[in-house]
This record gives C-alpha cells, structure tokens and sequence, in this order.
C-alpha cells in the first residue's frame, strides 16, 4: 500500500480509538472514504496493467485468438443439440416417404407470412400470433406455414414437401412459452388427396419418429388455412395411455395441428383446387423433443447450457 495512505489511514484509526463519541462518525466516514477511493484507484491501475498487457501479446502475434481454450484443455464430448437430432430424424423419416426438403427464410412478406394463407390484414386470426415486425414492414416468420405458397409455385400441383426451420413469436417465456422455436411444415398436393391420406402419414410419422406403435386421434380444429382443420393427438408414450401427470391423466398428448389445405390457398398457390387437393401439417418440433426426452422447460433449448447437451439428469428434470 502507498506509504503516505498506509500513515494517514493509521492516524486515522489511532484518533478513532481516543476520539469523543461525537467525533467518532465523522473520523469512521473519513476513514472509509479514503480506504475506497483508495482501492477504487488501485482496481483500475490493475484492469489497465492487464488490458496493457494483452494488448501487446495481440500486437506480437495478431493471428493468436484469445478465446481458443489452450492446447492440450481437457475437452469434455457434448451431443448434438436436440434440435439438430430431432430436425434430422424427422427429415429421414420424411424423405423415406418421398418428401422433399425445403429451407425457407426466416424473414417473411405479410402475404407469406399471412395473407397467401387466407389471413388477411384485419382477420381476427392474426391475433393468434403475437409478431416481431420489422420496420420494413416485414416479419420474423411466426411459423413455416409461410413457405406453403413457395413450396406450391416451386413443385405444384403434385408433390410432397417439408420446410423445418426456426420461428419467432413475441411470447413472455416460461417453462413452456418461448419466443424463438422450431418447426417442420409438410404438405402433400396432387389429385385425390383425402382426409384418409393425412391420417395415413400422420400416424406413420408418428410412429417412426417415436419409434413406436401409438394410437391417434383426430380432433376438430380451427385454422384459416385448412378446411377441415384438426388437432392430433398421441396416446402418451410415459404411460402407455394409462394416465400420468405428462398427458394430465387423459392418456393422450396433443402432437400436432394439421388439415386439408384451404381451396383459396391451392389457388393462391397458383393450383386449381377442383382438381387437386392436400393436406398439411406443422410439427412443433421443440414439442416434439420435449414430448421424445421428457424435457420439462422449453428455456433450456436456448439456454447454451452444456449440461443440457450431455443430457444430464439433473438438467431435464
Ligand atoms: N402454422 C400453424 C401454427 O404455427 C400450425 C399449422 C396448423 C400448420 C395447421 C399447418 C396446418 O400446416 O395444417 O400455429
């Protein structure tokens, strides 16, 4: 410690311990004051000893990075994130059935995004969605589905495709709401395509994604862009379809929405519904692996915890 401070401090203390009790405060406040402002200075003396140094290591050697962990660092094997594996087991599964892959962009137009899918400017639905608009007037894509005009332009009118990719939604998050999730969009147009088809793939997706034999269950839903619409549902892989705390003891689990596609959106899509029809379906896929893994919080997949990745227990529960 500086010698002219280490004196006056010790002055200090030794008038402390004589001082009346009135000038006791006023001695103490000087005393800290010195001390902190002291030791302030001190701190920044050695931030800038340090940033000192580094930068004249970086001018030596500019290539030298910095963040690399040093050779030889004991480097601990992670998985793949669950995203990555899940995205990747739905695509096999998928294009075993003749699917073909899609990738579309994150950023959408308003008709992507809702009009090309029968949501027009003042339609209640697009309250469903709560959206991060850009000052262009375009959107971050609150789901895959924008892509179904693309897909039909490009492939139309006969074709099987799939758009997986990551949506965004202005959501407060909590263990199961997040504003940034992924999805699968798969469609299926040609001639004759009926309600038995879409029941057909769904349950033989299903199946090979979950590696099991489920049952499932259709339920009437509401979406603009499909008429019928539905809700389906998996018998819950925890308890066989007994009933558990997972499935809330119904012994299903809601998997995913789908439907026959909207005649407007085969027309906007440029294809005559009289002749052709589809179906469609939007897997949630951060659902989907949070349904394969028992994942309990949605928050963990945008964590960047490491132990996530590993699979640790103590994690997931
Ligand atoms: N795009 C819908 C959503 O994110 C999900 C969806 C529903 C997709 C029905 C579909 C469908 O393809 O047919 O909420």
């Amino acid at each position: 410690m500086d010698k002219d401070i280490k004196q006056q401090l010790e002055d200090l203390q030794k008038r402390l311990r004589t001082a009346p009790a009135s000038e006791k405060a006023k001695i103490g406040a000087e005393y800290n004051q010195i001390k902190t402002e002291y030791e302030e200075k001190q701190r920044k003396e050695q931030k800038e000893k340090e940033e000192r140094e580094l930068q004249e290591k970086l001018n030596k050697d500019p290539l030298i990075d910095i963040t690399v962990p040093k050779l030889g660092d004991k480097v601990t094997p992670f998985g793949l994130h669950p995203i990555t594996i899940i995205t990747r087991e739905v695509e096999e599964a998928l294009i075993g059935m003749g699917f073909i892959i899609e990738d579309g962009p994150e950023i959408a137009t308003e008709f992507e995004n809702f009009e090309s899918l029968n949501i027009p400017t003042h339609h209640p639905a697009r309250d469903m969605q709560d959206t991060y608009w850009l000052s262009d007037g375009r959107v971050l894509r609150t789901h895959t589905s924008m892509w179904q005009n693309y897909m039909m332009r490009k492939y139309g009118p006969t074709f099987r495709a799939i758009c997986p990719g990551r949506c965004f939604r202005n959501e407060s998050t909590d263990a199961t709401h997040e504003n940034t999730f992924f999805q699968i969009e798969g469609m299926m147009v040609g001639e004759d395509v009926s309600v038995a088809n879409l029941v057909y793939f769904m349950k033989e997706i299903t199946t090979t994604i979950l590696k099991r034999d489920i049952d499932i269950r259709l339920r009437p839903s509401y979406f603009p862009f499909t008429e019928p619409s539905f809700e389906m549902d998996a018998t819950c892989i925890f308890c066989e379809g007994s009933g558990c705390s997972v499935c809330k003891q119904s012994g299903w689990v809601e998997l995913f929405p789908c439907g026959m596609i909207h005649p407007k959106v085969l027309e906007m899509g440029g294809i005559n519904p009289k002749k052709y029809q589809g179906f469609a379906f939007g897997f949630g896929l951060t659902r989907l692996a949070m349904f394969k893994w028992g994942i309990k919080d949605i928050r963990l997949f945008n964590s960047g915890n490491l132990e996530f990745l590993k699979g640790s227990k103590e994690v997931l529960s």
